[in-house]
């Protein structure tokens, strides 16, 4: 579409849509400043996850709604499915209120997958899904997708909620975590703002941000 500033990748994959908006490319730049304390990081991160939302939800399905204005009645819309929103703990968690505010009705699951910082697989932890969940649409948020183990366990277990629509949020993304995700859940549209050069040998993200986790939470 003319003038939006998303681009569609052809590379690394297709399902992935970069957010490249200058508002949040200006955000996620303070973001990535190691300056920058937990305090603004935390505020950062929630205004960058707000901001994303729009993109993300752009061509969800709505159905009709009869309003009564103070004039007259019209047909106006709604989003046609409930929303189930899921961090992926701990650094998801940093996106959560950011979203929640443009999406207030939304419930709330919880994944805790951690990874190993020796082998970099991933460890499930922790889980907590709305009973529902396989009848609404379903935002996967965590800012890191690296080497794309800790999404991939997470969408893998959604599935088995059954879950069968999702997207998956993140702020940076590696090519390696791309196609990783994408070799097993290839139809899960990746959304993220930035798709930075490679990892490192640790696992981490180049340029990217640091430890997310530990950025959020000052640990
Ligand atoms: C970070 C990040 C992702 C994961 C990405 O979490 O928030 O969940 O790493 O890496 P991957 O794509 O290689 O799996 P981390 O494991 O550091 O846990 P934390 O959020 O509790 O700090
Ligand atoms: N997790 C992070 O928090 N940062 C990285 O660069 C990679 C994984």
């Amino acid at each position: 579409m003319e003038g939006r500033r998303v681009t569609l990748c052809a590379m690394p994959s297709r399902n992935v849509i970069v957010i490249d908006h200058p508002v949040i490319q200006t955000k996620l730049t303070e973001l990535r400043d190691f300056a920058t304390e937990s305090r603004k990081f935390r505020a950062l991160l929630n205004e960058i996850a707000s901001l994303m939302v729009y993109e993300v939800t752009r061509d969800w399905p709505t159905r009709p709604r009869l309003v009564q204005t103070p004039l007259e009645k019209m047909t106006g819309c709604m989003l046609a499915r409930p929303i189930t929103l899921v961090p992926i703990l701990r650094a998801g968690l940093g996106m959560a209120d950011g979203v929640l505010r443009l999406l207030p009705d939304a419930r709330l699951g919880h994944l805790g997958v951690r990874r190993d910082e020796v082998t970099l697989q991933p460890i499930a932890y922790y889980q907590k899904l709305p009973p529902d969940i396989a009848s609404t649409e379903v935002l996967l948020i965590d800012p890191m997708l690296a080497t794309g183990g800790s999404g991939s366990a997470a969408i893998s277990y959604l599935k088995q909620a059954g879950v069968t629509s999702m997207r998956f949020v993140c702020l940076v993304a590696a090519p390696e975590g791309i196609h990783a995700l994408h070799s097993h859940h290839p139809e899960v549209p990746v959304y993220c703002a930035a798709i930075d050069r490679q990892l490192n040998e640790k696992g981490y993200i180049c340029p990217g941000l640091g430890d997310a986790g530990d950025r959020l939470f000052g640990t």
